[in-house]
């Protein structure tokens, strides 16, 4: 909470007091399971995309595609049928009643009883859509690029970049994996899958936030997702900014793929795991909270310890958001992460980790808060392997609309 809310606050973004009630309010909604309600369905229309401040479901699946759209005019056919099958598949895949003339709609895998589960489906362009191919490079987002490797990563080609990237989260893997299967087949003449990674999120152990698989909480501070104003502020794109006229309302998401190595982290005494991230294990308090049953909700606040007495100035959380006035603006994004288990690793070893998923306004952002984590104890126990660094394109207005229609229309 005070991470996001209060560095938001620090920023005069919104009140502080106001923030913390918000961000309290968010918690149960945003980092708390979401609804399983397998007949819940998340509107597909609006200015931003579903799938963002959508309170994270379980199961996810990021896929990256090369695009193979031969000109301009194949590339708008593809975002054209990607936003039919979105639509389609998010309001849980009944079929249309056939029109006159019309063959009927092909049905959902699961036939007419496809639930829509809160499905999402998440549309966000690379860099290397920008390339020479469809002459798109003057509407560029102006802080798009290609992901380059940090000083720990070792990152695997074959997971990592795409010119689409395509998030699909519902709360069942099966209703993922048909949206898959159906997205894939129907835009099979406009791009390629190049990779994809599963992911899921955790039932709370025992309450509140789920954990990952380092055993901590994962997820407690965050920016209030219900809070119009904060989410302008951090995450939304805003229209007149120095970025191209297109992208207002969408929001740069960053991706990586984090490979933990478990048998060296479970051999690390519980308080040691704690300072290294600046929170207590069982409860997700922070580390000045002695009381076994201090509540996750307590902010982390460091203006009594500036040396790092209490919290290492160079644990996780300290360094991602060192609460100081020359890092306020580059502390606060929105995560929405989950685990991934992909085991075994080409050595016969497990491969688990985190499914880092970030969204902010900025990507420098993301990259200003990554490359203060260089310097985290935590580096030790983690590697990332893939990933990249996409645009998330704005909302879908109405049935007229097509993702990525305002970077599309009007190019001599
Ligand atoms: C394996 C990788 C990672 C793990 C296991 C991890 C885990 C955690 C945990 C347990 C917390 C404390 C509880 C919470 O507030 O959610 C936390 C906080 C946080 N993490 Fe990570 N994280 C990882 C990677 C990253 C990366 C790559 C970034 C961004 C570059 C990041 C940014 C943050 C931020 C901003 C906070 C909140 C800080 C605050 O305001 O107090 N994390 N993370």
């Amino acid at each position: 909470m005070l991470g996001g809310a209060a560095a938001a606050a620090a920023a005069n973004l919104v009140p502080a007091g106001a923030a913390h009630a918000q961000a309290t309010a968010y918690q149960d909604g945003y980092n708390k399971l979401a609804t399983e309600d397998s007949r819940h369905s998340i509107p597909f229309y609006g200015q931003h995309q579903a799938g963002i401040a959508t309170p994270p479901q379980t199961a996810a699946a990021f896929l990256s595609f090369d695009v193979t759209a031969g000109n301009r005019r194949e590339l708008t056919d593809l975002f054209r049928t990607l936003t039919e099958r979105a639509a389609f598949l998010t309001k849980g895949g009944t079929p249309p009643p056939p029109g006159p003339g019309k063959p009927p709609e092909q049905r959902h895998l699961l036939g007419p009883t496809a639930p829509p589960d809160d499905l999402t489906v998440t549309v966000a362009v690379g860099a290397s859509l920008f390339d020479g191919r469809y002459g798109l490079a003057p509407r560029k987002p102006a802080q798009l690029k290609t992901m380059r490797a940090f000083s720990h990563d070792d990152l695997d080609p074959k997971i990592t970049h795409g010119d689409l990237l395509v998030q699909v989260c519902a709360n069942h893997r099966d209703t993922v994996g048909n949206a898959m299967l159906d997205i894939v087949r129907q835009t099979s003449s406009g791009m390629r899958l190049r990779w994809r990674t599963d992911a899921f999120r955790f039932p709370p152990r025992p309450v509140g936030v789920p954990r990952d698989w380092m055993g901590f909480k994962d997820g407690v501070s965050n920016p209030d997702t219900t809070n119009a104003s904060q989410m302008n502020q951090v995450v939304w794109v805003q229209p007149g900014r120095p970025e191209p006229a297109w992208t207002a309302g969408g929001t740069y998401q960053a991706l990586r793929i984090i490979q933990m190595h478990l048998d060296t982290w479970d051999a690390v005494p519980v308080e040691q795991q704690e300072r290294i991230f600046g929170r207590r294990k069982i409860s997700g308090a922070p580390l000045y909270a002695t009381d076994p049953n201090a509540s996750d909700e307590l902010d982390p606040i460091y203006t009594n310890d500036p040396q790092g007495r209490l919290t290492p100035l160079n644990c996780h959380i300290r360094l991602a958001n060192p609460q100081t006035p020359q890092t306020a603006a580059t502390s606060t994004i929105l995560r929405r992460s989950f685990q991934y288990d992909q085991s075994p690793d080409a050595g016969g070893n497990p491969n688990m980790g985190h499914t880092f998923c970030c969204f902010q306004q900025q990507l420098n952002t993301y990259i200003a808060m990554q490359t203060r984590l260089e310097k985290e104890m935590l580096t030790r126990f983690i590697t990332p392997i893939g990933g990249g660094y996409f645009f998330a394109v704005p909302g879908v207005r109405d049935a007229q609309d097509y993702y990525a229609s305002g970077l599309l229309r009007g190019l001599s």
